[in-house]
């Protein structure tokens, strides 16, 4: 197998530059022949290695080279692999290490792991092996600065709950404890365990695993993955999320719907910071560091018999409770500020401000889905009310859904001016093309026939009782129009 270290094509210079220059492997072991072996081998791949037959010196070489993967063996005189490792690490060294032991030594295997190597080689090593291991090291990298540039988001909040949670959360950041999320829906249980990870600093990703989505049958591979023919349909080797979440985070959400068979298989997990997938019996160290979330009373479903206690007591060292939205009323014109800024710009649209009473006015609301539900009030807001300034009158036309589209200011200037066109290619089907079109149609129509429906009707075509039947089904309100546009 040849391990391919150039990767596509750019006519940018610089970028060719970066693209075509190989990959940086150290060798650090004590043992010259098997450096020289895997020297020649990584060389053959095209790889460019750097060698050093000393704990200290391969340290040295480390920090200062800065190589893209190091092999590390863990038997060495005077400064040991495991020693090194932990030194790298001191000194800030983020990219992967692959240690090098003696043949079945799964303590000392689980101990580098816990310390944060990436990976784990046996002796007698074949040179398929190494160059897998480094192929998937050189792969992380890549997927962890793709997951980091995808995850960037904003936590908006100022209200003494929301800034408690914030401080609890910065503090846990950089442990390794696990952490419970509770609260009800929409509260920004999973914004806070991204936030959690992305101050944490670890060296892996964020992976999420929904346990209440995944049919029961699935969910053990889904966690700790399979081998190919371990079951009907295990077509392929399959990586598990635990394995997937080394080095990170895994976000264990809705735990409280876990059964309590898979339940008892995480625990293990938990505790010995080994898996095996499906099929094998191959111990695999981990190093994971699990955030759950859920918004059941998991100590009921203890009570209940459906939760198991010690699992509850391993993923419930810190609790952070989310507030519900009602308790941070003071954030809700942050929030929609926030959220009206987002939907404008997903929609292609100019930029559209709530005035004062507006902000005032989402207060009001009781918001049993919390944040989502702002959010998604604000998105419908926005997208059927396409004006620069945003009103109460304005939402409340909208919400009470007497005004389809467009709320169109009474001023003069504004009564001239025709709705923004609908953008039918965002509708999915033909059938809601011809609506959005026809609904907009009729809407212009009125307008220029002065608001006299007999008249519109007439002159597009449509008998008079058939064009009350599609004001109706539009629910276009022609005095509510006629209001807002004033007639002429
Ligand atoms: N502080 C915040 N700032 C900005 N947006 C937020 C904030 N908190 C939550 N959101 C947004 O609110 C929505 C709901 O958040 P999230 O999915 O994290 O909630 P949840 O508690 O996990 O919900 P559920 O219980 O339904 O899974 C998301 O769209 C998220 O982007
Ligand atoms: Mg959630």
């Amino acid at each position: 197998m040849r391990g391919f270290l150039l990767f596509g094509f750019s006519n940018n210079p610089l970028y060719c530059y970066n693209t075509f220059m190989a990959n940086r492997v150290l060798i650090i072991d004590d043992e010259k022949d098997i450096v020289e072996s895997i020297a020649n081998i990584l060389a053959l791949e095209g790889y460019s290695v750097l060698k050093a037959f000393r704990g200290y010196d391969g340290l040295k070489t480390a920090l200062q080279d800065n190589p893209d993967v190091v092999l590390l063996d863990i038997k060495m005189p005077v400064m040991d692999g495991l020693e090194v490792l932990e030194k790298l690490i001191e000194n800030g060294f983020s990219n992967p290490v692959i240690m090098i032991s003696g043949h079945g030594d799964i303590k000392t295997a689980v101990e580098a792991v816990q310390k944060g190597s990436f990976d784990f080689l046996e002796k007698p090593l074949g040179a398929e092996q190494i160059l897998i291991s480094i192929k998937n090291a050189i792969q992380s990298i890549k997927k962890v600065e793709d997951k980091n540039k995808k995850n960037d988001f904003f936590l908006i909040g100022k209200s003494g709950a929301f800034k408690r949670v914030l401080a609890i959360a910065d503090r846990v950041a950089k442990t390794t404890a696990p952490v419970l999320i509770t609260g009800e829906t929409g509260t920004g249980k999973e914004m806070i365990a991204k936030y959690i990870h992305k101050k944490s600093g670890r060296k892996g990703i964020f992976v999420e695993v929904n346990c209440a989505a995944i049919p029961e049958e699935l969910i053990e591979s889904e966690l700790f993955g399979h081998v190919k023919g371990s079951f009907t349909g295990a077509i392929d080797d399959k990586e598990g999320k635990f394995v997937a979440a080394h080095n990170g985070t895994l976000f264990l959400d809705e735990i409280g719907d876990m059964s309590l068979k898979t339940q008892a298989k995480v625990l293990r997990a938990l505790q010995e910071k080994i898996i095996y997938a499906i099929g094998s019996n191959k111990p695999v160290p981990v190093n994971v560091r699990v955030i759950s979330a859920t918004n059941k009373d998991l100590k009921k479903e203890i009570e209940k018999g459906s939760f198991r206690e010690d699992l509850f007591y391993r993923i419930n060292v810190i609790e952070i409770e989310m507030p519900p939205l009602r308790d941070r009323k003071e954030d809700i014109p942050l929030l929609a500020k926030h959220f009206a800024y987002l939907a404008a710009k997903e929609n292609g649209l100019g930029e559209m401000v709530f005035e004062d009473d507006a902000l005032e006015y989402l207060k009001t609301f009781d918001y049993r889905g919390n944040i989502r539900e702002l959010k998604n009030k604000v998105e419908k807001i926005i997208i059927l009310c396409q004006k620069d300034k945003i009103s109460k009158k304005d939402i409340e036309s909208v919400l009470s859904g007497r005004i389809g589209f467009g709320c169109i200011e009474p001023s003069e200037v504004q009564k001239k001016i025709t709705i923004k066109q609908p953008d039918l290619l965002k509708a999915k089907t033909l059938k809601e093309v011809r609506e959005i079109a026809e609904k907009y149609f009729i809407i212009e129509k009125l307008k220029e026939n002065n608001f006299n429906v007999s008249k519109t009707a007439e002159q597009i075509g449509v008998p008079r009782s058939n064009m009350y039947k599609k004001l109706e089904h539009y629910k276009i309100n022609v005095k509510e129009l006629e209001e807002y546009y004033g007639k002429d």
